[in-house]
């Protein structure tokens, strides 16, 4: 099927370039014409694992292309699928606008009915305003579009497993016809029948993901629903972190028991800094908004969110006892990106940590395997450290930020030499306390014994 992905974030890259691989002719269009320059000369914006070689594959093969006119990718698109960002209103409503001006492009350029596939994340409600737009800037053309929901749960880092093994495809439609293309779309998948670029030994047993059909409204509620209860999930699980540092237990030690349950589960237990990056905060924050405007009062998740913000207090606060005296102190922060295996820095816990640790005068140094470019633009008054090693040497304390496995795989014994006080404060639980005391560390975490 031709479609066309309209926004070329990581969302619309991913998905675009795994439509093409598992057998659609796809074009992905922009409108930030250096983004579409840089794609054309064959570079990706993001760091996604395995998405360079899936863009790269099939473009040569010819299945996908980039399509700096965006009037002229649509227009080609048997299903267009609406990929552009909604990023947080001060208010924490989702800023729609690119939504909208998407829409009216569609509506006024299309030649030929089409289906509208919203991807990005947006409120409930949205897809009646989008058929709305659609109607009203198509009707010199006489068209009929259809609409569909089709949120995707793609996690940076590894979104094109994400993708191609999916634990459900959510659709939301209202007529037959949008069903069926997109049963069609999906089907590979659905059939697990692709070669799959993430294991080129043949990918583990997973079991076919379900394509679960829901009105449009559900589907987008869904979307909004799974991130907040992940977001929850993590705030609970920091709060219980708490206790068991007072209590004497180790929050490892009790989520692995609480996750046992399979009414529970054992993913998103983790404790530490918090949930950052582009989709969990806004999220939690547009539906608790969505919630409110319609008279639910949805203050179980905003708790959530202040529980989420107080985390870096509390982590500055565990440095403080640390160190007596955070001014002047030589501090390396490993970590910047939100999570490991992205260069995303967007909301990323670890940059609020830095900013909080300049205002309170320490001398930093950072470093991040992926991340430091995008780093650079928005960190003043700080050294960028070329490895781990160099930002060690001569600190005061080292922070872990982001749960990098380079990190924990560093050699801990050479750290220790390098420091000036061999201090380390790890707000992801990455290392094991009592190997670090056995190599001679000061070493404190989150929830667990000192
Ligand atoms: C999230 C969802 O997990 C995806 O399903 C969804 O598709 C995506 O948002 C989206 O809306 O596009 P992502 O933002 O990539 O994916 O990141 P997560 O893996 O959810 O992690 C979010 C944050 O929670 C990170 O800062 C991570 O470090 C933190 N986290 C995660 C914890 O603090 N503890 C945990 O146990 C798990």
């Amino acid at each position: 099927m031709k479609l066309t992905v309209v926004g070329c974030g990581y969302v619309g890259l991913v998905t675009g370039s795994c439509l093409a691989e598992i057998g659609h002719d796809v074009i992905c269009t922009d409108n930030d014409a250096a983004k579409m320059q840089m794609l054309e000369s064959g570079k990706l914006p993001i760091f996604e694992p395995d998405l360079d070689g899936v863009v790269e594959k099939t473009r040569r093969e010819g299945r996908l292309k980039f399509e700096p006119k965006v009037a002229d990718a649509v227009q080609a698109g048997e299903a267009i699928l609406i990929c552009v960002g909604t990023p947080p209103l001060p208010s924490g409503d989702a800023d729609l606008s690119a939504i909208d001006d998407v829409a009216r492009l569609i509506g006024t350029v299309s030649r030929q009915p089409k289906l509208v596939i919203e991807k990005s994340t947006v409120p409930a409600q949205t897809g009646q305003e989008l058929k709305r737009v659609l109607t009203i800037y198509g009707r010199k053309n006489n068209l009929e579009f259809r609409v569909a929901s089709n949120p995707e749960f793609l996690r940076e880092g590894t979104a094109v497993g994400d993708f191609l093994h999916p634990d459900r495809i959510v659709v939301g439609v209202e007529d037959e016809k949008s069903e069926k293309q997109l049963r069609e779309i999906y089907k590979p998948v659905t059939d697990q029948k692709f070669n799959c670029p993430v294991h080129l030994k043949g990918c583990p047993p997973i079991p076919p993901p379900e394509l679960i059909v829901t009105t449009i409204n559900s589907a987008e509620i869904i979307k909004h629903a799974s991130n907040s209860f992940l977001a929850m999930k993590i705030s609970y699980a920091n709060m219980v972190a708490d206790l068991a540092e007072k209590l004497g237990a180790n929050i490892d030690e009790v989520m692995h028991a609480v996750g046992r349950d399979p009414r529970i589960g054992p993913n998103f237990l983790n404790a530490g800094l918090g949930f950052g990056g582009f989709c969990l905060p806004k999220d939690l924050q547009a539906f608790v908004r969505l919630a409110e405007r319609n008279g639910v009062d949805f203050s179980l998740l905003r708790q959530a969110e202040i529980v989420n913000k107080q985390r870096i207090d509390q982590f500055v606060e565990k440095v403080r006892r640390a160190l007596w005296v955070i001014r002047e102190k030589h501090i390396g922060v490993l970590g910047l990106a939100f999570k490991p295996n992205t260069d995303d820095i967007r909301f990323s816990p670890a940059m609020d940590l830095v900013n909080r640790l300049i205002s309170e005068g320490a001398s930093l140094r950072v470093y991040d395997p992926e991340a430091m470019e995008r780093a650079r633009h928005s960190l003043k008054n700080v050294q960028f450290g070329a490895n781990a090693y160099e930002i060690a040497k001569d600190a005061d304390a080292l922070l872990i930020a982001t749960e990098w496995d380079e990190f924990r795989n560093l050699d801990w014994d050479r750290i220790h030499e390098l420091m000036s006080r061999p201090l380390v404060l790890d707000g992801r639980n990455l290392l094991s306390p009592g190997a670090m005391k056995a190599a001679g560390f000061e070493y404190y975490s989150m929830g667990r014994p000192e």
